[in-house]
């Protein structure tokens, strides 16, 4: 990236000396992505803005649809908060272009619903000259190193990752690959595999022709050569759903560039869905954006099942109120199921809020927050509804085995348990994720 940076920066500023009038760039926010709430959260932007160069006259191109996404210019600390209160600009109508006519930092976000806290928000600096913008994001060149063995997606192994493929584009990211650097791709044979196919093949997720297949794991790849290296789990369609990496390996010291701006992933599960899908119920690496990513695209009805699954004795599942959801308190549940897995009925609509009553895994993200609506079919949503499980009164909860006959009765509630130690590496992709 920094040579990157450097030639661009050269070549603008050769261009500057041969004409007193530089050409305006026109940057497409978030390129093909366009200007919605990413998967994977907030990220995506920050990327983004990470390979651009912005510089005075430039025009940043929001590129959304009327109605569903809005842009507005806010303050530092508006965009820290995702406060859309009192914009500093705001423009309803999509696409549109703004012209940043002066240096400085520029803020904006997305002001509709929870747009903003779900990751549509973009920080740029902005130079008088063609130089770089020096980039909090930019990863620091490492001194020379032996060979490093790398754990692909490190605790969260190789497995299709909630979110799409930004978790594997995040772990990525910041790290360096060298020649003799291993991969270990951590996964359990017959439920994944692990191809190195060409970037055709990976762009396409055609697992056809892999240049090399491995079916059992886990599985040590040694990269032994410079260059571009892409893997793709060939099983069903576990590529489409993100369970691809693409990486570059240098011969020497430097940098990384990072991939590309992701591409929106079309998740859409059927009337029973798997919390996390393959991640399961757990402490998710990334924080608590993973099951908020994973629900955002969602519609619940009501008659839907969810499914926690969940190693025994290591989680849990609980049913709170909204506070003990905001809180992280579980002292008081509603109901807490411990023998996986749950299948929980969604008997009526309202907003859900589910935790583990495990010490600190609600603090780190095992949290999940939906909103139910009333089934569009048959039944006409009653006014004499149940009552709406987000009171805070545990009294008016639904009760969980009431329309959940497929869900295990639900055990007393325990007072949370310490045994849980997150790991630095999860602590890591939490911390690349929210940065
Ligand atoms: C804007 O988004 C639309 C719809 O996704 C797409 O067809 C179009 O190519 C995009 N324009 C640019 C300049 O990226
Ligand atoms: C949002 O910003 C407005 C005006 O800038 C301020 O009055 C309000 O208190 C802020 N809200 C929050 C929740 O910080
Ligand atoms: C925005 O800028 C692009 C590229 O310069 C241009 O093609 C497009 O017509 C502009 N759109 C508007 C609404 O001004
Ligand atoms: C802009 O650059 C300054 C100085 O390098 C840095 O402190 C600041 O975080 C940058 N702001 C953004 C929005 O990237
Ligand atoms: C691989 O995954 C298994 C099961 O999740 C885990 O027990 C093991 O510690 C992982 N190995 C490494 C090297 O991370
Ligand atoms: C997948 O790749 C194979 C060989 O590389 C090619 O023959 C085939 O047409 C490709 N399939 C698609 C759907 O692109
Ligand atoms: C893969 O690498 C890990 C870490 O270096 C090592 O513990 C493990 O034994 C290796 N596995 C194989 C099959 O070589
Ligand atoms: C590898 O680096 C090159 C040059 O910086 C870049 O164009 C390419 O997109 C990178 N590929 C990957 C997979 O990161
Ligand atoms: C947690 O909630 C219980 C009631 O549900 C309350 O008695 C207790 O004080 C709360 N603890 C904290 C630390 O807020
Ligand atoms: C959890 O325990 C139950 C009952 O012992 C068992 O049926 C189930 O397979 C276990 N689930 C897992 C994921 O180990
Ligand atoms: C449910 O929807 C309401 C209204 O749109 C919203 O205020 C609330 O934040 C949503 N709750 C969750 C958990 O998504």
């Amino acid at each position: 990236m920094a040579k990157v940076c450097v030639a661009i920066a050269t070549v603008l500023a050769v261009a500057a000396l041969l004409q007193t009038s530089t050409a305006q760039t026109t940057h497409v926010v978030g390129d093909s992505l366009g200007w919605l709430v990413p998967p994977g959260g907030k990220i995506a932007y920050e990327t983004w803005a990470d390979m651009q160069t912005f510089v005075v006259g430039d025009i940043l191109m929001f590129n959304f649809t009327t109605g569903e996404q809005d842009v507005a210019r806010v303050t530092k600390e508006a965009f820290d908060s995702c406060n859309s209160t009192s914009p500093i600009f705001l423009e309803t109508t999509g696409p549109f272009n703004y012209t940043l006519d002066a240096a400085g930092e520029y803020y904006f976000i997305g002001t509709m619903d929870r747009h903003c806290f779900f990751g549509q928000k973009l920080a740029i600096n902005v130079s008088t000259s063609a130089g770089p913008t020096p980039s909090p994001q930019a990863p620091t060149p490492t001194p020379a190193r032996g060979p490093v063995t790398y754990i692909v997606g490190d605790d969260l192994g190789w497995l299709v990752p909630p979110g799409g493929y930004i978790a594997y584009e995040t772990w990525a990211y910041d790290k360096t690959f060298l020649v003799g650097d291993v991969l270990v791709f951590n996964f359990t044979t017959g439920e994944q595999d692990v191809a190195r196919v060409t970037k055709e093949a990976f762009d396409s997720c055609n697992s056809t022709s892999p240049i090399f297949l491995e079916t059992t794991g886990p599985f040590n790849y040694t990269l032994d050569a410079a260059g571009e290296y892409y893997f793709i789990g060939t099983m069903d369609r576990h590529c489409f759903f993100g369970q691809k990496l693409a990486i570059n390996v240098s011969a020497s010291t430097g940098p990384t560039p990072s991939p590309q701006a992701p591409t929106p992933t079309p998740v859409r599960g059927p009337m029973t869905y798997v919390v996390g899908d393959d991640l399961g119920w757990l402490v998710p690496p990334g924080g608590y954006i993973a099951y908020e990513t994973w629900a955002y695209d969602k519609t619940f009805l009501v008659g839907d099942v969810l499914v926690f699954n969940f190693k025994n004795k290591t989680q849990d599942v609980a049913v709170v109120t909204e506070e003990a959801y905001d809180s992280c308190n579980t002292t008081t549940t509603i109901a807490v199921y411990r023998t996986s897995p749950v299948k929980y009925t969604l008997t009526a609509a309202g907003e859900y809020f589910f935790t583990s009553t495990f010490s600190r895994h609600c603090f780190f993200g095992q949290k999940l927050a939906i909103n139910v609506t009333a089934s569009s079919s048959a039944t006409p949503p009653s006014t004499t509804t149940a009552p709406t499980p987000s009171s805070s009164s545990s009294s008016s909860a639904p009760s969980p085995t009431a329309g959940g006959p497929s869900a295990p009765p639900p055990e007393s509630s325990a007072p949370a348990r310490a045994i849980f130690g997150i790991s630095s590496t999860l602590l890591l992709i939490a911390l690349a994720l929210v940065h």
